[in-house]
């Protein structure tokens, strides 16, 4: 069957795993990727992709309600999966109209625009789909538990029959009320909203998914795991927010991009799915796994470069614990991660140590001095 999809903010991180697979895997679709490239956006990420005949990228603001509704004329788009947003928590402290604007406004543009567009057409939402791509953050924050007395980590069981560590007895499930704390999180929530809003107001085809914290190639060095490799090589301080007791589930980001796959194709509409690995982590136990696995991989001897740990303010209203439970993806559509998180880790740590002119290309100039700034006020 040919398809001709929209994928926003497809040149960013994430986006540019789930371009990648589409093109490859699927050479009758038409991937259009519509991407406003801000400072996260990155047409280096999909050099290896970009002149496949399959493949056109759109430099364009989802906020920009004509064009986007143009292209969706023009293309005869019948099938959208939304990326595109601003996703730094930090900078959603500092700046959080940007993220008003792109993450609910950019959003409501989309789904605007691809109602007006299908709702003209005979078959009208006869084989459209509108795929939304939400975080777990939406959730709020966990409480870190200790059942029966036992310190976490502990072993449990999640309702797929795996035991996996968990740091508290509770998990995000889909049917969680949203408690967002931080401005990104409430502006992904309100877009989550609107997503489902469309469907029950209009009878849009709509999905929405929530992952937890992703980690792998093309990440920008602003999020934890990139900022902490690149420092690591380069042996400069590590910023530990807090006492670097919260705790993250970490997926690797090609198995979110499979589970985008394996939702926009056999995904029922109108349902949520929770997306994670089960892989719940302190950050100072992940922040020891990176130092001792650059400094292996670099030939250094291993946790030498411990003492680059720095302890510094807590981020403001810091969520304390994330955990996914992705029971329903799993059971309903028989996806599950790939990579077990260690294996994940070493080729993460080992594609950053290989492209070392990627991250010298983002961290260059306008960005550095951005960071520079906002670390100054810190
Ligand atoms: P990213 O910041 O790496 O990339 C965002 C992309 O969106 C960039 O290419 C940027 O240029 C583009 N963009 C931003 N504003 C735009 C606009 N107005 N018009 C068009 N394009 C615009 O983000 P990411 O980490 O790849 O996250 C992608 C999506 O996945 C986001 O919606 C995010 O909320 C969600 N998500 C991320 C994670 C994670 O761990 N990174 C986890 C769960 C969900
Ligand atoms: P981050 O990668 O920003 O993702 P998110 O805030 O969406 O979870 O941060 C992951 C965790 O690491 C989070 O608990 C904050 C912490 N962190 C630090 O301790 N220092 C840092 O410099 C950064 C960027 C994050």
């Amino acid at each position: 069957m040919e398809r001709n999809i929209i994928i926003t903010g497809g040149a960013g991180f994430i986006g540019s795993h789930v371009v990648r697979l589409f093109v490859n895997k699927y050479p009758q679709y038409k991937i259009i990727n519509l991407d406003k490239l801000t400072y996260a956006g990155n047409l280096a990420n999909l050099k290896d992709i970009e002149d496949r005949p399959n493949y056109k990228f759109v430099k364009m603001d989802i906020c920009d309600f004509d064009s986007v509704y143009k292209l969706m004329q023009d293309e005869h788009v019948d099938g959208i999966i939304h990326l595109a947003a601003e996703s730094h928590v930090d900078r959603s402290i500092k700046d959080p109209f940007t993220f008003a604007q792109t993450n609910v406004m950019g959003t409501l543009s989309m789904l605007q625009a691809a109602k007006l567009y299908w709702e003209s057409l005979p078959e009208k939402w006869e084989g459209k789909r509108f795929y939304h791509i939400s975080t777990d953050e939406v959730y709020g924050a966990l409480e870190m538990t200790h059942p029966n007395g036992i310190e976490p980590p502990f072993s449990t069981k999640a309702s797929s029959g795996k035991h996996h560590l968990a740091y508290g007895e509770l998990f995000f499930t889909e049917d969680l009320k949203y408690q967002p704390h931080s401005p990104y999180s409430a502006a992904k929530a309100s877009s989550d909203h609107f997503v489902r809003a469309f469907h029950d107001t209009y009878g849009m085809p709509t999905i929405v998914t929530n992952c937890s914290n992703n980690y792998g190639p093309y990440q920008f060095p602003e999020k934890l795991i990139p900022l902490f490799i690149n420092n690591i090589r380069h042996r400069k301080p590590l910023p530990v927010y807090g006492k670097g007791e919260n705790v993250r589930d970490w997926l690797y980001v090609v198995d979110h991009a499979r589970a985008i796959d394996t939702i926009f194709h056999n995904g029922k509409v109108a349902e949520t799915y929770n997306i994670g690995g089960f892989n719940e982590w302190k950050n100072i136990d992940i922040i020891k796994v990176l130092i001792n696995t650059v400094d292996r991989q670099l030939g250094r001897k291993e946790g030498e470069d411990m003492d680059l740990i720095t302890y510094v303010t807590d981020r403001a209203g810091h969520d304390m614990r994330y955990a996914i439970d992705s029971t329903k993806l799993q059971k309903e559509l028989g996806w599950e991660p790939s990579l077990q998180f260690e294996e994940g880790i070493e080729l993460t740590v080992k594609w950053y140590l290989d492209n070392q002119e990627w991250m010298d290309n983002v961290t260059s100039g306008d960005y550095m001095k951005y960071y520079e700034d906002m670390y100054a006020n810190r």
